[in-house]
């Protein structure tokens, strides 16, 4: 987070970071050459495993606007409702673009009221 915080508003980095149960997502918004630069480089990272793209798609428009990476933190005991149905959608190959936005929307919800689980 300290690391986020100090790039990514330079490089126009916005996104969200959500962990729980051993399990990490992160959407990371911006320019496509920095937001792909940086994925390259937490791959390196040697803090996680098995990392996946689960969607990755051309957009004009923000969702976490003003979040140089908000942290949403969920009790190991509580699913992740959204993650969990982007798994399911991304077993059949593709994610919905509708389901992507409205998981994402959900987690700008809890940012912006200030929840953490
Ligand atoms: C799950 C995960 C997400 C990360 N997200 C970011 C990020 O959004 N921005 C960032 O600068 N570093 C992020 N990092 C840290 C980078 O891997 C790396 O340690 C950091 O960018 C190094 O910063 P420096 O080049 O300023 O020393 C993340 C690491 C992990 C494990």
């Amino acid at each position: 987070m300290e690391s986020s915080r100090r790039n990514n508003p330079a490089i126009g980095i916005t996104g969200v970071l959500v962990h729980g149960g051993g399990l990490f997502m992160q959407v990371l918004e911006g320019p496509e050459q920095a937001a792909l630069r940086m994925y390259v480089k937490i791959l390196d990272d040697q803090r996680h495993k098995n990392s996946q793209i689960i969607y990755i798609t051309p957009t004009d428009k923000r969702i976490f606007v003003g979040w140089s990476m908000g942290v949403i933190a969920r009790n190991d005991a509580v699913e992740f409702e959204q993650i969990m149905e982007l798994r399911s959608q991304r077993r059949k190959e593709v994610v919905q673009s509708k389901v992507f936005t409205d998981a994402m929307r959900g987690f700008l919800k809890i940012l912006n009221d200030g929840q953490r689980y």
